[in-house]
């Protein structure tokens, strides 16, 4: 990271560098492309806000005809390991009943969102679910019936900003993966 970044002190260790993350991205547009039909409707489902920048990148590398939507929701409570119940601040404007939904999000922790969130759209029987994730903190699953069916990379358990990933609504538009100095937030 350039000490001209304003953020620099801010940031202990770049994990992810932004040449990385666009590699890495291209192959997944290559695996997700490969993995339907070009004649399946699929909806690439946004969640906000973190996903945003990761969606907009791996869009464009997807060589297939594809809607976007978003959906914003937020867990309730402040604890980690929460209820798993969320609540919808935004839902799908799309109906999507016979579609073929990618959901799109920038990380899985405990997997308790992501789970609420899979579990409500299958009651809107949608053709099938499948789960994109940009990061994975495997060690932090408490809900283990979800997996992502692409994901990114796999990351150790620390408290990660940039590249979409906020930390108090700070740190989104770093480009990069970084991990965040622990006297910021404990
Ligand atoms: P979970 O999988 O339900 O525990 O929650 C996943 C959500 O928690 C993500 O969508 C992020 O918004 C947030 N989150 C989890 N770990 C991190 C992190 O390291 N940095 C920033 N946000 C995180
Ligand atoms: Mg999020």
């Amino acid at each position: 990271m350039k000490k001209e970044n304003i953020f620099y002190e801010d940031i202990a260790e770049v994990i992810i560098s932004e040449e990385r993350l666009q590699k890495r991205i291209r192959e997944l547009g290559e695996e997700i492309s490969a993995s339907y039909n070009p004649d399946d409707d699929i909806v690439m489902v946004c969640i906000l806000r973190g996903a945003v920048l990761f969606m907009a990148d791996l869009a464009r590398c997807v060589n297939l005809p594809v809607t976007f939507d978003f959906m914003d929701v937020s867990s309730y409570g402040e604890s980690t390991t929460s209820s798993g119940m969320v609540r919808i601040i935004k839902d799908l404007e799309e109906n999507i009943e016979n579609r073929h939904v990618l959901i799109v999000e920038d990380i899985m922790d405990t997997g308790l969102t992501l789970k609420h969130v899979v579990d409500m759209l299958k009651t809107r029987n949608p053709a099938s679910i499948k789960i994109v994730t940009l990061l994975d903190k495997p060690e932090r699953r408490v809900e283990k019936q979800i997996n992502a069916d692409f994901n990114g990379f796999e990351i150790p358990d620390k408290f990660v900003v940039g590249y979409g990933l906020d930390f108090a609504e700070k740190y989104r538009n770093l480009p990069f993966i970084g991990v965040l100095k622990e006297e910021l937030y404990s």
